[in-house]
């Protein structure tokens, strides 16, 4: 069995530990600035340069709403997709193809058109065309809106959708 002095030692050990972990902990944060630092500490001998700053941009690009995607699109470039719509859509006001005009489409109200007869697919959708509704439908027409009426595959690049968005709202300005 332990005696009074071997616990007193033991517990005293483990203190003089945590006090040695503590204190070099203390010091090396003040001799090393870690990830760089903006300066405030004067005793900083070295600075190291972390990846962790590169990290999180990283992740970060991953989350970009759309509405930001959106505002760096350049309308050229969907102009130089409408190649993929052109077979069934025109832009000019009111003039339906195979699928209805797409002029003025950003904002307007899904389905809107009463002379051009729409699949229930996308009639039943009772919101407008917000470019993340728009983003989503591209993306994916038959996931969309299954049943609809639009057989087109789908355009896979966010940036290929947002500046195809930024083409179609582009023309009624
Ligand atoms: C094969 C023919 C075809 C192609 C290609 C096509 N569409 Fe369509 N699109 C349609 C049809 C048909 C509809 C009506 C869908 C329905 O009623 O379900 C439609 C509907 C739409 C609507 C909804 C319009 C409204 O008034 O609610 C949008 C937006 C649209 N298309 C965008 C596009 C874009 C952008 C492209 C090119 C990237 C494209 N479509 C390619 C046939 C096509």
């Amino acid at each position: 069995m332990f005696d009074t002095m071997t616990l007193t030692k033991a517990v005293g050990s483990v203190c003089a530990a945590l006090l040695i972990l503590l204190l070099s902990g203390w010091a090396a944060s003040g001799l090393f600035n870690v990830g760089g630092g903006h300066g405030e500490d004067h005793l900083a001998g070295y600075v190291i340069m972390t990846d962790d700053d590169e990290a999180v941009e990283e992740e970060e690009v991953e989350e970009v709403p759309f509405s930001e995607i959106l505002a760096s699109a350049d309308p050229a470039d969907g102009e130089g997709l409408w190649r993929q719509c052109r077979a069934c859509h025109v832009v000019e006001p009111g003039v339906h193809g195979v699928g209805p005009s797409l002029h003025g489409v950003v904002g307007r109200q899904i389905a809107s058109f009463d002379d051009f007869s729409y699949s229930g697919a996308l009639e039943s959708m009772d919101t407008a065309w917000t470019p993340e509704e728009l983003n989503a439908f591209l993306e994916n027409p038959r996931d969309y809106a299954p049943g609809t009426a639009m057989s087109y595959g789908g355009m896979r690049d966010v940036e290929d959708r947002a500046a195809m968005i930024a083409y179609l709202d582009s023309l009624d300005e």
